[in-house]
């Protein structure tokens, strides 16, 4: 599938596509997407689940582009996994690499190098407390999928969204997590499930991202 939009947008989603992670391409685009509609020029973004910068790469490439900054939020050391991860060989689980290496942080950095973004390091439920309220323009939640941890990310991140920005997730229907409960408990049917378009307005990819705009 040609990317469609401008030569910029397909180069940064090219690039983003050569970083390992769990963000298909259709939902870098996705991401893309978002930017251009809510990011303005020295505005901001904040992004929970760095792991190693995949969809960091796209959100931050669009803030270079028009002068605008990306906060993103990892342990860079992993979290609890489902119980279903556990069956796995070393019952470490998915985030196994970065359970073992205490320098996993430097892999995002080294990705995400010469763009414009701040790093923390911590739980997201702590480094929320630190973060202004009303102030960023897209946050998007990709951290623990799993209660009650994604629905205290989204009660707290909804609170940081400017008005007329955008609350967004991914994994939506992921049945390793629950997303889709924790949405409906905390803003309940007021979200929109987002689809691909093509260069032709046709729709290629149904994708795992759910968006809420923020109201007053
Ligand atoms: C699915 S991965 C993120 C994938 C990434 N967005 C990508 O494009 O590849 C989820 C990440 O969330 C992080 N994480 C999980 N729980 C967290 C928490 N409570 N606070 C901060 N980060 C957390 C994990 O360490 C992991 O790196």
């Amino acid at each position: 599938m040609n990317i469609p939009g401008s030569d910029l947008k397909r180069r940064v989603i090219a690039e983003a596509d050569k970083i390992p992670g769990w963000t298909a391409t259709h939902d870098l685009q996705i991401l893309w997407e978002l930017c251009e509609k809510y990011v303005k020029p020295g505005g901001s973004i904040v992004e929970l689940g760095t792991w190693k910068g995949r969809s960091t790469y796209v959100l931050a490439s669009y803030c270079k582009y028009i002068g605008a900054i990306c906060y993103t939020i990892d342990t860079f050391s992993g979290c609890v996994e489902p119980d279903s991860y556990k069956n796995k060989p070393d019952n470490l689980g998915s985030y196994n690499e970065a359970v073992v290496n205490p320098n996993f942080i430097d892999i995002a950095k080294n990705n995400l190098n010469g763009l414009p973004v701040l790093f923390f390091k911590g739980d997201s439920a702590v480094i929320a407390d630190s973060l202004q309220d009303n102030s960023f323009d897209l946050c998007f939640i990709d951290g623990d999928h799993n209660h009650p941890r994604v629905d205290s990310d989204i009660k707290n991140f909804l609170k940081k969204v400017k008005v007329g920005g955008c609350l967004s997730g991914h994994d939506l229907c992921n049945p390793e997590g629950d997303v889709f409960e924790a949405l409906n408990s905390v803003i309940g049917s007021n979200y929109k499930d987002m689809i691909a378009y093509d260069d032709t307005g046709v729709p290629y990819a149904a994708t795992t991202i759910w968006i809420h705009e923020v109201k007053k």
